[in-house]
């Protein structure tokens, strides 16, 4: 079968500190990205979160966006300095107040919450105390989380407990592009690495302990191969799950291996990881062994990988000229039908696509309307694949486009627009570009438009 199933999930995605604004009204915390952000040369033209798409001041125009898209679900993301100020489960009632409303007017318009709890806002005062170097961390994580869990309780049923793990370890501690804009040696990466396991680990035994109902996930990110032809399957599928001592972070399987099967990759060379890997202890290991209830997978490209004699697997280089985004992402639909597949036969979970689109150079052309046909030429090219996934028997619920609106994308500050809603960052008014207008005819239809 290739065809979207009934009840397939069809939504958009965002997050806090890139759309809300306002990050310490009403008594909220610092973050890491308020400070970096405030650090000079640290992001585009000093773009900061300060104002982003003022969602905090209005989250009713997103819902409404959603709403005439026909989306039945929005993945957003908690700050969690917003709610847990100093890091020490001293809630912040009015941060939390801004969350029920959001989630109430999700849930008043039918749509279905999926609640990322970390998407990389650590409070400053955790990371005051070392961030995620602290073992204290994970256990600050945890306690946000059952409180979370129990407060909304029956209303959210779907959790996502971290975003992307990879991004806090590689480009926060390890290259410092990122909050906190560290560059600690790969021994420290690693140790950021476990406990961002150990708070996944711990977080899920939180929620767990106080809402049996709650669906729980982790959306990660990392190196995806596709096959040339149907000859090259097998060695492609093995590219993706190869670790590299220079690129082990970027892989999803340093993430989902030890959460789903209480072990870290085996097929990873002899070296400095490999040491790291074995003097986790088992009671650790343990810890962070909690199967999630669905997985959440953030694709935007991947390889296209050839079977090679003499070596199991050949990455083919990009040709000149290869189709690239205005962020100069290369575009790679095909990663989207055998990607998820050995995602899925790694795993055999239930599996979302949490992440995936690009950023255009988009205007608002003179008759007042924002034309973006290069992202509907991608999202076309890219949901025809992922429509062809299912032929695999991979058990895909939804796709969450990245993202609802233009927003604060991290270190390149406003200077990338991903949103299907155009934003002017000034006034904060919202107009529907093209592509929300042709996402919702494939939503409505189930992709059979496509
Ligand atoms: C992902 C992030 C998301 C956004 C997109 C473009 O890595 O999770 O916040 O920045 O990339």
């Amino acid at each position: 079968m290739n065809k979207f199933p009934k009840n397939f999930v069809w939504g958009a995605a965002s997050s806090a500190y890139q759309i809300e604004g306002d990050p310490l009204a009403d008594g909220g915390g610092k973050s890491v990205w308020d400070t970096f952000s405030h650090t000079p040369g640290k992001t585009f033209e000093g773009n900061t979160g300060d104002t982003a798409c003022r969602s905090y001041a209005h989250p009713e125009w997103d819902i409404e966006n959603l709403k005439h898209m026909g989306l039945s679900a929005y993945r957003f993301s908690t700050s969690w300095a917003r709610i847990d100020p100093e890091g020490d489960g001293n809630w912040n009632e009015k941060g939390l107040a801004y969350y029920d409303r959001l989630v109430d007017l999700c849930l008043e318009a039918g749509i279905a919450p999926y609640m990322t709890l970390y998407h990389w806002e650590l409070p400053q005062a955790l990371e005051d105390r070392d961030g995620w170097l602290n073992p204290e961390t994970p256990k600050a994580f945890a306690r946000f989380a059952g409180m979370m869990a129990e407060h909304f309780r029956g209303r959210v049923k779907h959790y996502f407990l971290l975003n992307e793990p990879q991004c806090v370890a590689a480009l926060g501690y390890g290259n410092g592009i990122h909050a906190p804009g560290r560059q600690e040696p790969m021994g420290k990466v690693f140790l950021v690495w476990k406990h961002l396991l150990l708070a996944y680990g711990l977080g899920a035994q939180a929620i767990r302990a106080v809402d049996g109902g709650a669906g729980i996930g982790i959306a990660t990110t990392g190196r995806l191969c596709y096959p040339e032809t149907e000859a090259d399957i097998a060695a492609a599928e093995k590219a993706t799950f190869q670790v590299f001592d220079n690129d082990w972070l970027f892989t999803h399987q340093m993430a989902l291996d030890p959460i789903c099967f209480g072990a870290f990759p085996k097929d990873c060379a002899p070296g400095q990881l490999r040491d790291l890997m074995a003097a986790v202890t088992p009671e650790e290991l343990e810890i962070i062994h909690q199967k999630p209830d669905f997985l959440g997978f953030n694709i935007y490209n991947g390889w296209c990988v050839r079977e090679s004699q003499g070596a199991p697997y050949y990455f083919i280089p990009r040709y000149e000229g290869f189709p690239r985004t205005a962020l100069k992402w290369p575009v790679t639909p095909e990663v989207l039908d055998w990607g998820v597949a050995f995602l899925w036969r790694r795993y055999g979970l239930p599996c979302y696509i949490t992440e995936n689109g690009l950023s255009c150079n988009d205007v608002v052309s003179l008759d007042g309307q924002v034309h973006d046909p290069n992202r509907e030429d991608f999202l076309h090219r890219y949901l025809l694949c992922l429509k062809n996934t299912f032929s695999h028997g991979t058990d895909l619920r939804g796709y969450f486009h990245w993202s609802l609106t233009d927003n604060f994308e991290w270190h390149s500050g406003y200077g990338e627009r991903f949103g299907l809603v155009y934003v002017d960052f000034p006034t904060g008014t919202r107009v529907y570009k093209d592509s929300a207008r042709w996402y919702a005819q494939v939503v409505k239809t189930n992709g059979e438009s496509l």
